[in-house]
């Protein structure tokens, strides 16, 4: 992709110290007093509807102090059709109304000291925002917000030439969230058994036919969260950590920020065909939420599962935005809390009767999944919260118990939850009966699905590696029983299929460890002289069962066939470590009674070592702020692999917004005509 001059982008700082492009920002995305949202080096599907925010700060004081504080009201706005025409005002640009001036004040921290200090620099905002736009034709073109006399902000849009030939029928779109290479190397090491350096058998993943890296830097930071690089891989546009499909303006009002539309609702707007939506989070988690919910803010539960159901429209706002998942066909995963009527659910009521109502089929547990048919749109809620992990649902089965999470909400265990396996080849049989049958409007033109191991993340943010391989090979087990399915239904030739992560983790693997010698010291140090590196890192003890040891503390599994562990707490382990973690102790040994808790609160009230955490480990000193008690995402380039019609497209090294691109493009979703 070409790359544009930014030098124009820069305006008139008028003498005031440029420090919002540092760690504490006024406004993301908003280096000037003048912001322009979509913000310079935008690109766009042709017709994917955006809406326009545009602001004028005016600090009143701090370093960037203008004008006493009072904000240029007269600012005008143009567009101009490539880098010369006429610069017309949107309203004769796009032939709308001119909308009403909106003001109001923020404030913010220039930087650490003016934290420490509780100095806020306070800001006086003038504002606009023109809704549910979109640019057609493709080429170049420049938006110029003109404020406070001289200054302005420059913008240039890019709507990209689309594909008109459509490729792929089907889209099947895995996120193992979180997922870089170190953890699918350490997955293989754990699962797959090797001779003399030479695996016999391989992961899923390595068995792609194309394969790509892509960047996940987000709009304002360079480490992004699930939700900013969900908006990213959905979008084809870079966002703000904590939003969902818009960019995150000044406004107290966590609904009004500039939306833009996602594959899911151009899918449905476009070509009208089923979408499912499949994850072991919580269901209103954000990596599933960004394909429907349009909010600055991600904690907001309740509005992303009425979004689900209705639209952007009407939870809390009535701002125009005539596109939506329009009640996805298929919703499975976790976070009862907000269907069970209560705090969590949208107003107070029963949503697992507010999507029964609209014609849903809704099932709580992996028998009634099995059952269940597939001609109805289909809400399977298996949970309370995150649905539990492949190793405690397989391996260490009684820390189900005690859990109260049953979605019904009647405070039992849900101890039959499906795994993500079971969850996507069901969704794949529903999307498929709803695109051939009248009941998903009957056209046959394909389904799109998302597919999240979303545990893979959570797991590793709590340094429990064993729990997010676990959940890894899982992924990895549900794209080769997808494809064989496929196969199957005689679909695999029509079906795109992608996998990728949303970010990193700093985890990797650099040794291995005499668990049994380690926890037999009692000196620190000494405890250390069970890392074995290089030469002595040994081999994978995961995939030989280990029946000479002479103690308990090896579990062999052995149902479940190949492609997983043969035991999961061999005493030669793997050890592996983590580029920003909290306090914590490491002992290399599976976490036996759930998921892992590394740090706790302390008596001064900031983040420790959990006293009863791998107590016979070693300690290891936290690289954070006393306020994280886990390991945060980290910076490095996430893997893409790709199989299917349009899948060419996904080799090579390109950015996290380009994914929306290349899937749009293999379904033409940027020809009107599709
Ligand atoms: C932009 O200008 C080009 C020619 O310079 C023209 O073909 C195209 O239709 C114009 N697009 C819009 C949106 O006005
Ligand atoms: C936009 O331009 C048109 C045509 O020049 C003009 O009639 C209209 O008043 C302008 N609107 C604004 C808000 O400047
Ligand atoms: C800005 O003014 C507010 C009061 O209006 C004050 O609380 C704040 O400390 C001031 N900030 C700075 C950076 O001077
Ligand atoms: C615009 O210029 C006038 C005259 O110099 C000045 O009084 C006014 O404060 C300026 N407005 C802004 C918003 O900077
Ligand atoms: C709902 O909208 C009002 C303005 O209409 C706003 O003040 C409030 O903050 C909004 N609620 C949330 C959660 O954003
Ligand atoms: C929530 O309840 C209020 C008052 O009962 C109602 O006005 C509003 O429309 C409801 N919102 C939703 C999203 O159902
Ligand atoms: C599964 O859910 C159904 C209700 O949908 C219930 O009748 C059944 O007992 C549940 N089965 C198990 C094994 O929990
Ligand atoms: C191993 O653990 C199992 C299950 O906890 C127990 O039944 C068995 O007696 C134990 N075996 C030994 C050798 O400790
Ligand atoms: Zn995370």
């Amino acid at each position: 992709m070409k790359r544009r001059s930014n030098t124009a982008a820069a305006a008139f700082l008028l003498g005031a110290t440029l420090v919002s492009a540092q760690t504490f920002h006024r406004l993301g995305g908003c280096p000037t007093l003048g912001c322009v949202f979509p913000p310079d080096q935008t690109d766009f599907l042709s017709g994917q509807l955006f809406d326009i925010r545009l602001e004028v700060h005016a600090p009143i004081n701090g370093s960037e102090a203008h004008n006493a504080g009072v904000p240029d009201e007269k600012f005008t706005f143009c567009i101009q059709n490539g880098s010369k025409g006429e610069c017309k005002n949107a309203t004769q640009f796009f032939g709308v109304k001119e909308p009403a001036l909106e003001k109001w004040t923020f404030s913010y921290y220039e930087d650490l000291f003016a934290r420490d200090a509780k100095t806020p620099a306070v800001v006086n905002v003038a504002s606009k925002a023109y809704r549910a736009l979109s640019l057609t034709k493709p080429g170049d073109y420049v938006a110029k917000l003109k404020y406070n006399n001289v200054s302005q902000t420059v913008a240039h849009w890019t709507v990209r030439q689309p594909a008109t030939t459509r490729k792929a029928k089907n889209v099947l779109f895995f996120i193992g969230d979180g997922m870089t290479q170190p953890m699918i190397t350490a997955a293989r090491l754990i699962a797959h058994k090797s001779i003399n350096g030479r695996y016999q058998s391989l992961m899923q993943m390595d068995q792609m036919d194309n394969l790509g890296h892509q960047m996940t830097h987000s709009l304002d930071s360079f480490i992004t969260d699930s939700a900013n690089s969900a908006t990213a891989l959905y979008t084809g546009k870079k966002s703000s950590v904590n939003a969902l499909n818009v960019y995150a303006d000044s406004s107290k009002n966590s609904f009004d920020d500039p939306k833009v539309e996602t594959i899911a609702e151009l899918f449905r707007r476009r070509i009208g065909g089923p979408i499912g939506i499949v994850s072991t989070a919580y269901i209103a988690d954000a990596t599933p939420a960004a394909l429907c919910a349009h909010t600055r803010d991600r904690n907001q539960y309740a509005a992303v599962v009425y979004e689900y159901l209705n639209s952007a429209n009407g939870w809390n706002t009535s701002l125009p935005w005539p596109t939506s998942c329009e009640g996805p066909d298929v919703i499975f995963g976790g976070g009862a809390e907000q269907f069970i009527a209560g705090p969590g659910s949208p107003n107070g009521t029963d949503y697992y009767k507010a999507f029964a109502d609209k014609g849903y089929n809704v099932i709580w547990n992996n028998t009634a999944l099995q059952a269940v048919g597939t001609s109805k749109k289909t809400l399977g809620i298996f949970s309370v919260s995150n649905m539990a992990k492949w190793i405690d649902r397989h391996v260490l089965t009684d820390n189900l118990k005690g859990q109260k999470n049953s979605p019904n909400g009647d405070g039992t265990d849900a101890l039959d939850q499906p795994g993500l396996k079971d969850m996507t080849l069901k969704a794949i049989d529903i999307l498929q009966a709803r695109a051939t049958s009248g009941n998903g409007k009957g056209n046959n033109k394909g389904w799109f699905m998302m597919s999240e191991a979303a545990s893979i993340d959570k797991m590793m943010h709590v340094l429990d590696y064993d729990r997010a391989l676990g959940e890894l090979l899982e992924l990895d087990d549900t794209i080769r029983a997808s494809i064989e399915h496929l196969k199957k239904i005689g679909e695999y030739e029509n079906t795109l299929i992608v996998i990728t992560a949303d970010h990193g983790h700093g985890f990797d693997v650099f040794g291995g460890a005499d668990t049994k010698y380690l926890a037999a010291q009692t000196d620190e140090r000494k405890k250390r002289d069970a890392i074995g590196v290089y030469e002595s890192s040994g081999l994978s003890g995961y995939t030989v069962a280990e029946g000479s040891l002479p103690t308990n503390d090896t579990i062999v599994f052995g149902s479940e066939g190949p492609n997983f562990p043969v035991q999961w707490n061999p005493r030669y382990a793997y050890a592996a470590g983590f580029g920003a973690n909290p306090d914590h102790r490491e002992s290399y040994t599976l976490n036996q009674n759930g998921p892992r808790v590394p740090a706790t609160k302390g008596d001064d009230g900031t983040m420790h070592v959990n006293p009863t955490d791998h107590t016979d480990g070693f300690n290891v000193g936290g690289t954070l702020d006393g306020t994280q008690g886990q390991g945060v995402h980290s910076l490095q380039d996430v893997s893409v692999f790709a199989n299917g019609p349009g899948s060419e497209a996904f080799r090579g090294v390109y950015n996290s917004i380009d994914i929306f691109f290349k899937i749009a493009d293999a379904l033409a979703l940027g020809n009107a005509k599709n």
